[in-house]
């Protein structure tokens, strides 16, 4: 924080922020969209334990909604939402993820169940893609209960507060770029285990996961720009000290 109170005015402009959001969010609402098209016209629909093949369909839908979609817009909460209270904008940040784990929990669930409820069983946790998504939801998880003590426990001191600061954007930007990278595999892993030899003759569902593939780098290449820019992060307001420490 208190580098940017000493950055120059210059450093601090908004220009280009409202288009490459919009942009941003239109490239998610996309990317959205059309995993819904997949998995429910391509991949049949959704179930639950009745059926775990049609219940697998959650996984991929509900990972991109709460680990890549919600995910970067809890990151950019405080540019998108610049003029809220800090606190308000703090507790946001925090439920926001709250919601993330809830979403991505139920993903989990949706694919453990899809592997140990078939018949035969397939193997857990085999896959690249499996220990990079695993590891990305620890990650996550870990840095959510860091932030909470960090930032929203009263008696941390306010050194200790702005020595971490570095630490959580950084892990916080790491577990996002995971999350994609996840995606990416897993989207891979699927089109080639469901498509086999079709996927080389450019049929639909392949030419469809394509783009949902460079939706995903698209939208997460953006959303890490908007979150990393120095010049469009949000100035400090004077109460935020204020409203921090509970005094004055
Ligand atoms: C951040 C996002 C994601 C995370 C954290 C994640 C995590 C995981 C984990 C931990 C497993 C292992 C389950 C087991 O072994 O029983 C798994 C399996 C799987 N996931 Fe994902 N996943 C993500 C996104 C996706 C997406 C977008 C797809 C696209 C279809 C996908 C496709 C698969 C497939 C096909 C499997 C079963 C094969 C395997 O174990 O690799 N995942 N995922």
């Amino acid at each position: 924080m208190d580098q940017i109170r000493e950055l120059p005015q210059t450093h601090h402009s908004l220009d280009g922020f409202i288009p490459l959001l919009s942009l941003t969010e239109a490239l998610g609402a996309l990317l959205v969209i059309l995993v819904l098209v997949w998995t429910t016209y391509f991949r049949n629909g959704f179930s639950w334990r009745s059926n775990p093949t049609l219940e697998f369909n959650w996984h991929p839908l509900l990972m991109t909604i709460g680990l890549v979609f919600l995910y970067a817009n809890a990151m950019l909460i405080y540019r998108t939402q610049r003029n809220l209270r800090k606190r308000r904008l703090k507790l946001i940040h925090a439920g926001k993820m709250i919601l993330i784990m809830l979403v991505t929990v139920i993903a989990l669930v949706a694919v453990f169940d899809s592997h140990n409820l078939a018949s035969p069983p397939i193997p857990n946790m085999y896959s690249l893609h499996s220990w990079i998504g695993l590891t990305t939801v620890i990650l996550f998880c870990c840095q959510w209960v860091a932030g909470c003590v960090s930032f929203l426990f009263p008696g941390l001191h306010a050194s200790l507060r702005a020595a971490y600061m570095p630490i959580h954007m950084y892990f916080g930007v790491a577990g996002f770029v995971g999350a994609i990278a996840s995606c990416l595999l897993g989207l891979n892993e699927k089109a080639i285990f469901v498509l086999k030899d079709k996927y080389s003759s450019f049929d639909g569902e392949g030419v469809l996961i394509n783009i949902i593939g460079l939706l995903f780098i698209s939208f997460g290449g953006l959303s890490v720009y908007l979150v990393t820019q120095v010049r469009y992060r949000r100035l400090p307001m004077p109460e935020d000290e204020v409203l921090l420490s509970g005094t004055g």
